[in-house]
């Protein structure tokens, strides 16, 4: 028992190692030597590991992923899309027929729905993040299951920690349980921030639910205000 917390520190330093040996192979340094290029990339060991994984790390990670039932149905992973250092995180539920198809996230009706918010919010979707609670499509579109969400979530946690955005919106309600642990409705917990390991995090409903819904069209928007309001105060306070 007492091994338990040394245990966990070993394993964190070895998935930093195996992290930056990755980045190395991938820079092309395939031993050690004491050429200058060698000091350099050494010297940016610690830089590279206190700054955390990016995308590409997680991306590879997942690989060809076959860690649920997911897989079977589907055409193509949908890890994300955007940019990696957004202020502003999207996450949805889970790629649906089009998505599936074309391996990029919200690119079907309520994709489109979405794309609009976010240009009336100022913004473009390469200037966010988009990503989802599950990056493979759920047969017929249903709910992800309690294990296919277990699966995926830590890719999604790290994803979120590498991009350190400052503002993260939950769309619908599998993506605020999934982030909040509650299973409170999407009705009571949209309107307000919550914490998300220390990110504020806004829950709202997800586009699919508002193009059957339009008039809840109303309560999206004061919530993306909230979310705006929070990125200009921010950005003013540097
Ligand atoms: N619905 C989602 O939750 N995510 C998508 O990527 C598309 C539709």
């Amino acid at each position: 028992m007492a091994t338990e917390p040394l245990f966990q520190e070993v394993l964190q330093i070895v998935d930093a190692a195996v992290l930056t040996l990755r980045r190395l192979s991938r820079s092309g340094q395939t031993g050690f030597d004491c050429n200058e290029k060698t000091r350099n990339v050494l010297k940016g060991w610690g830089k590279g590991v206190s700054a955390g994984e990016t995308l590409e790390d997680i991306r590879t990670d997942l690989g060809d992923c076959q860690r649920c039932g997911l897989n079977a149905g589907r055409t193509r992973i949908v890890f994300g899309a955007g940019d990696p250092d957004a202020r502003l995180v999207f996450v949805g539920e889970g790629p649906g027929y089009e998505e599936d198809r074309q391996g990029e996230p919200f690119v079907g009706a309520a994709g489109r729905l979405l794309t609009k918010i976010i240009g009336a919010m100022g913004l473009t979707r390469d200037r966010v993040y988009i990503c989802n609670v599950v990056k493979c499509r759920p047969p017929g579109n249903r709910n992800p299951l309690p294990d296919e969400m277990d699966q995926c979530l830590p890719f999604l946690k790290r994803q979120i920690k590498s991009i350190q955005p400052r503002v993260i919106c939950a769309l619908g309600s599998v993506a605020a349980h999934a982030l909040l642990g509650t299973e409170a409705p999407i009705s009571r917990l949209r309107g307000r921030f919550h914490d998300w390991e220390g990110i504020p995090l806004m829950p709202s409903y997800h586009p699919a639910y508002l193009l059957r819904n339009p008039e809840k069209k109303r309560d999206v928007w004061e919530d993306m205000k909230q979310i705006m309001a929070l990125l200009d105060g921010s950005r003013n306070a540097g």
